[in-house]
């Protein structure tokens, strides 16, 4: 199965998680385009969506699925997205995709992160992939230097040559050369960083449940 199949797998394998009449939140990224597509098919049967970004909104209103502000809104009973790796206690790192800010968000409105990937995103320790951070502009020097501090190099991400410019109007760095072995304790001290944002990992925001798209079909993990 190529790795586009498997993402329609896992993003119809999520609709199982949907709680019907009510509102799902709705994270960013290939995956979770795939799950956008399946929740069309039973748009009638929810009220709507919480989005993660300005890109699923926009996904979402052009298949007639109403989008609501997260301020309209209580807490949701589940959130459906993507990663950028997990491993096995479900920490994940994300935001690939520039929208980890709302993503967090989203899943901290949410009691469930179901977190939908193929096998590729499964990993022993986190920080193989490049760990996205958002930053204040101004900070972003001082940063790339306590990222140094620690091991790791830390890269403006570009976009058409330029910093790409977030939703939120910030900036995003990529960090290489990291081993995050204590997700949560690693979340905690990046997160009071003057001028971080959102750090990539999502440890307090944990997934409850990955689906794996495989080659043997989907697994489900509980953690
Ligand atoms: C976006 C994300 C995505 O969930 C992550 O990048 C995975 O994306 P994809 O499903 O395209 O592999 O965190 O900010």
């Amino acid at each position: 199965m190529t790795q586009d199949e498997l993402k329609t797998l896992v993003g119809r394998a999520a609709l199982h998680y949907v709680a019907l009449g009510e509102i799902v939140g709705v994270g960013t990224g290939s995956t979770v385009n795939k799950f956008i597509e399946a929740l069309a098919d039973i748009k009638g049967q929810i009220k709507g969506a919480v989005s993660s970004s300005t890109a699923s909104t926009e996904r979402l209103r052009a298949l007639g699925i109403p989008v609501f502000d997260a301020n309209e809104v209580g807490e949701l009973a589940v959130y459906i997205d993507g990663a950028d790796e997990i491993d096995g206690r479900g920490y994940m790192i994300k935001g690939g995709g520039a929208a980890l800010t709302r993503e967090k968000i989203v899943a901290a409105q949410s009691r469930r992160f179901i977190c939908i990937a193929d096998e590729s995103k499964k990993v022993a320790r986190l920080g193989g992939f490049p760990l996205p951070v958002e930053v204040i502009p101004m900070a972003t020097q001082r940063i790339v230097r306590q990222f140094q501090a620690l091991g790791g190099t830390a890269k403006v991400r570009l976009k058409d040559g330029r910093p790409l410019v977030t939703d939120n109007g910030q900036h995003i760095l990529d960090v290489t050369g990291l081993q995050i072995g204590e997700p949560l304790a690693f979340e905690t001290e990046v997160n009071q960083w003057p001028g971080v944002v959102t750090v990539g990992v999502f440890a307090h925001q944990k997934a409850a449940v990955c689906l794996l798209g495989t080659a043997g079909g989907v697994q489900t993990i509980n953690y």
